[in-house]
């Protein structure tokens, strides 16, 4: 059984046009898939409708062996905004991170353990008692993932991860994210990111799935990419 699957999905917004159509494809458990297409192509419309937030047009999403509703909340089923300062809102960093855990009413001790779990994995530890404005970008982006993982999701969705990362912070993120077992969906630009953590890519494009498939395959075929307003990475590029 997938871990995700969509068929013949519509997504849009209110009274706009149509966002994307007919779009089908399946995850499995642990699969890390890369989501690539040009700005308003779609990637936050649709991380917005599998979480939940944004009502399907047309069509069904499963997610867990369970049909996905609007507004009911998943807390295996966890997104990651783009921009933190969305997701952070707590005085400090712990509290920030528990809160998930906290409102799935779990006992105080297992709360704890999972914060201390989540920041460990994230390379917050000793970070506890900040204030979360004073993070730097990289350990907001951190912390919002440290605050998914303590409701211990089966899919993560990260809505550009890398995005004004400095090089080490970068490749911190890569290195946290290879050694989470989560499934995840990772919309992205940065193209070499993706090809570092995801060994399957969906391009999306002109409201369509235009792609499906081995990420080598899918970012090193300059002719698909040129079509859809991206480029084949350096380290895929033949000199
Ligand atoms: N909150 C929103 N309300 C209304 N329309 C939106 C909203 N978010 C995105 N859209 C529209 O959905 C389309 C796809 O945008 P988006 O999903 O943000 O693309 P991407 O993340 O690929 O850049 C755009 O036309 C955008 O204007
Ligand atoms: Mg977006």
């Amino acid at each position: 059984m997938s871990l995700l699957s969509l068929s013949d999905v519509g997504i849009g917004w209110q009274d706009g046009p149509p966002v994307l159509e007919h779009l089908g494809f399946d995850m499995a458990t642990s699969e890390r898939v890369g989501l690539v297409g040009p700005n308003g192509a779609g990637k936050s419309s649709l991380f917005q409708t599998i979480a939940a937030i944004l009502p399907t047009r047309a069509g069904q999403i499963s997610f867990d062996g369970t049909p996905v509703r609007a507004g009911r909340f998943n807390p295996k089923l966890a997104m990651v905004f783009q921009n933190a300062d969305d997701q952070l809102f707590c005085p400090t960093l712990a509290e920030d991170v528990a809160y998930g855990a906290r409102n799935l009413g779990l006992p105080a001790p297992e709360v704890a353990a999972r914060t201390t779990q989540a920041l460990a994995e994230c390379g917050l530890t000793g970070l506890e008692d900040q204030p979360v404005h004073k993070l730097s970008g990289g350990e907001k982006r951190r912390a919002c993932i440290a605050g998914a993982l303590v409701m211990r999701p089966a899919l993560l969705l990260l809505d550009e991860p890398s995005a004004a990362l400095d090089l080490r912070q970068r490749r911190n993120m890569i290195d946290l994210l290879s050694k989470l077992p989560t499934a995840m969906m990772i919309a992205s630009h940065d193209l070499e990111f993706l090809l570092e953590l995801c060994p399957r890519i969906l391009l999306i494009d002109q409201g369509r799935l235009c792609a499906d498939g081995a990420a080598h395959d899918i970012l090193s075929d300059a002719a698909l990419m040129a079509q859809h307003g991206q480029e084949v990475p350096a380290s895929l590029a033949r000199g």
